[in-house]
């Protein structure tokens, strides 16, 4: 037995996998496998964990696991959940997005979010539209079917009264170019593809028909990212930013539970496997903007391709002229870090957990496959 940590996958019944195994290529031992079976599991998940004397337990929790799994995680203080339930946060709902985003003061459109529908109302009676409309909490992974534009209160407020959305989650309307969705690692961007809606459409989500593309991704929207990465301290994690028409950023979405290419799930196991070795195994080296040369691939292709290596060593890469491809070789101001676990709770549900518990079941996760709620998991 070597002296690594024992690291455990945490899967739920239903919910679609985002790692296996064999994304953690090289790890010497056995990894375990943890299912939560969801409806009163909790004691019985709980000792699984210690009879496997799990120290590392990795996965995403759904949105409506998440509350549950706070409690989980504070009868195992120690097992490292990676990502932490802190950096979960996000992954909850709208609304603890909006929350993150205020406590670090990260742009997003002007949001409010009411418990009180007298409030709501009386907000909409003196407010200006176009708003939008989001359903926080629930099943997710609809690609904008819980968002709504809406021109006016009756609007507004008709369809509250018919959707039953709580809390009252309301946006301003942001005219914008196109959002750009960066993926990360360890703080570094592995990942980030443009995506703009349709001809005379507002949406972007590509199941909307948004067009996506790879280019030119702005560094100012890579340093946005950046930020919300450290905010949450992500071993992995994804951001939509938001390009307004008039040049501005916001954050529309971010989570650990994103749609990965096998390949990046690759690169974030091998970024664990270096992570918690402390450094005994290979740290990976992901060049940055290798999205504007992989994403001239189909996606045909880069759904099949598994364990893409990149080679930093300049012995090797030089070419017959002698020239080193410095600036594919270099960290570029982003450089892969070390994420260390917390030890305190930073966002203790008995402050955050504000949804009436009635609507978040813990049973099963009904519609949401996903395994996540913030970000949706299809493909892009
Ligand atoms: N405040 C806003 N102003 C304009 N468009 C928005 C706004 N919020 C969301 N959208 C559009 O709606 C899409 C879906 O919203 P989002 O918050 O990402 O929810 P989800 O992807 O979970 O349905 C976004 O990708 C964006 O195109
Ligand atoms: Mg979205």
């Amino acid at each position: 037995m070597s002296d690594l940590p024992r690291l455990g996958l945490l899967y739920l019944d239903h919910v679609l996998q985002f790692f296996a195994p064999s994304n953690f290529k090289g790890w010497p031992d056995k990894i375990e496998i943890v299912t939560y079976h969801w409806g009163n599991d909790k004691e019985r998940f709980i000792k699984e964990v210690r009879r496997k004397k799990i120290d590392v337990l990795i996965g995403n929790i759904p949105a409506t696991a998440y509350e549950t799994f706070r409690g989980i995680a504070r009868e195992l203080p120690e097992v490292r959940f990676v990502p932490s339930l802190d950096t979960q946060f996000p992954n909850k709902s709208k609304e603890n997005v909006t929350r993150l985003c205020e406590k670090y003061d990260i742009p997003i459109p002007p949001t409010q979010i009411f418990y009180d529908k007298n409030e709501a109302y009386r907000y909409l009676d003196r407010t200006t539209f176009p708003k939008i409309i989001k359903k926080s909490y629930g099943p997710s992974n609809y690609g904008g079917y819980f968002v709504h534009k809406v021109d006016t209160a009756a609007e507004a407020k008709a369809l509250f009264d018919a959707k039953g959305y709580f809390p009252y989650y309301l946006q301003d309307f942001v005219p914008m170019a196109a959002d750009i969705r960066v993926m990360l690692i360890g703080h570094r961007p592995v990942c980030a593809f443009w995506r703009r809606p349709a001809d005379g459409g507002w949406l972007t989500n590509t199941s909307q028909g948004g067009n996506m593309d790879y280019a030119d991704v702005p560094q100012e929207v890579l340093d946005l990212s950046v930020r919300v990465s450290k905010a949450t301290k992500a071993e992995y994690f994804a951001c939509d930013v938001a390009v307004g028409k008039d040049g501005s950023l916001s954050i529309l979405e971010c989570a650990t539970a994103f749609a990965a290419f096998p390949y990046i799930r690759d690169w974030i196991g091998q970024y664990l496997v270096w992570l918690l070795s402390e450094g005994k195994f290979r740290k990976p080296w992901i060049p940055l903007y290798n999205w504007e040369e992989l994403g001239k691939l189909s996606s045909r292709v880069l759904r099949r391709m598994r364990h893409i290596h990149f080679d930093q060593d300049p012995s090797l890469c030089a070419s017959e002229t002698g020239e080193m491809y410095q600036d594919f070789d270099e960290e570029q101001g982003y450089p892969l870090e070390v994420i260390t676990p917390r030890d305190s709770e930073e966002w203790p549900s008995e402050q955050w957990q504000r949804t009436p518990l009635k609507s978040e079941p813990d049973s099963s996760p009904e519609n949401d496959t996903s395994g996540n709620h913030a970000v949706s998991r299809t493909q892009p």
